[in-house]
């Protein structure tokens, strides 16, 4: 069976079909998903669907290129959020510096506050960087995000950055890209990375594999995924389903 770390299917993307495409995954083989907070209107349907599906858990928080909604009202909703019954994280948080808004500023004064947010109440963070590096490893540093504990989604950088979150004792969240042509520097990374700290994710309802880059994406092409990760890393599709399934339990804390 496998664990899909982090879909959006709150997405409007999925207003025709949802509650088809959500009943079906488990005939596939998909058992389990994180459906992850970007936005707090996506938080308020997240929660929606944990409570409608029992498969579903969630993740509460907001996307750096979201946080400009947040003021210190909303900030107080978000935490109340996180003591719900399923949620099993905080994110998706971080850096975005590919889309410059809001300013640097504001998305590193909520990054921090959500951060301190996932300690307090005793959650891991789902870490969302993109352009964004440097900054996002010396906020985590600074923050000593080590003791939190989580996944840096899609992950996107070099295999000397995976080192560096390695040391923090970091999951990675591996999804279609590394089925993309030009995507060398990741499959280095993954190579790297050894398969006891990997994640399988979608970002549905982005980032779909080849051969249906551009499309929709949507969980039921976590297969192609795990099957790229095995060839990579020269083991059986199994054992990357097995393995990643039993890291997302850990680092999420749901029972097997
Ligand atoms: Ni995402």
């Amino acid at each position: 069976m496998i664990f899909e770390s982090h879909a959006h299917y709150d997405d409007e993307a999925f207003d025709e079909d949802r509650k088809e495409l959500l009943i079906s995954l488990k005939e596939y083989g998909i058992d389990k998903v994180v459906n992850v907070g970007a936005s707090l209107r996506s938080c308020e349907i997240t929660l929606q669907l944990m409570k409608e599906y029992p498969f579903i858990y969630g993740a509460m928080g907001v996307h750096p290129s979201e946080t400009a909604e947040l003021n210190e009202e909303k900030f107080i909703w978000l935490r109340k959020q996180c003591a719900c019954d399923k949620v099993v994280a905080v994110g998706e948080i971080g850096l975005d510096y590919h889309w410059k808004e809001p300013e640097e500023a504001v998305q590193k004064l909520w990054f921090e506050r959500q951060m301190e947010l996932a300690r307090e109440v005793d959650l891991p963070v789902i870490i969302h960087s993109r352009e964004a590096a440097k900054d996002t490893l010396d906020m985590m540093k600074t923050l000593r995000a080590g003791e939190i504990g989580g996944v840096v989604h899609c992950y996107s950088y070099t295999k000397e950055l995976a080192r560096e979150y390695l040391n923090m004792d970091y999951y990675f969240g591996i999804g279609g890209v590394i089925t993309f042509k030009n995507s060398k520097k990741l499959k280095e990374a993954v190579e790297y990375i050894p398969l006891e700290k990997i994640l399988l994710e979608t970002d549905s309802p982005y980032l779909a594999p080849e051969p249906y880059r551009g499309r929709r994406n949507s969980s039921l092409n976590l297969p192609s995924v795990a099957q790229a990760v095995a060839e990579l890393k020269g083991v059986t599709y199994e054992e990357v389903v097995e393995t990643t399934y039993r890291n997302a339990c850990g680092l999420f804390r749901i029972p097997e």
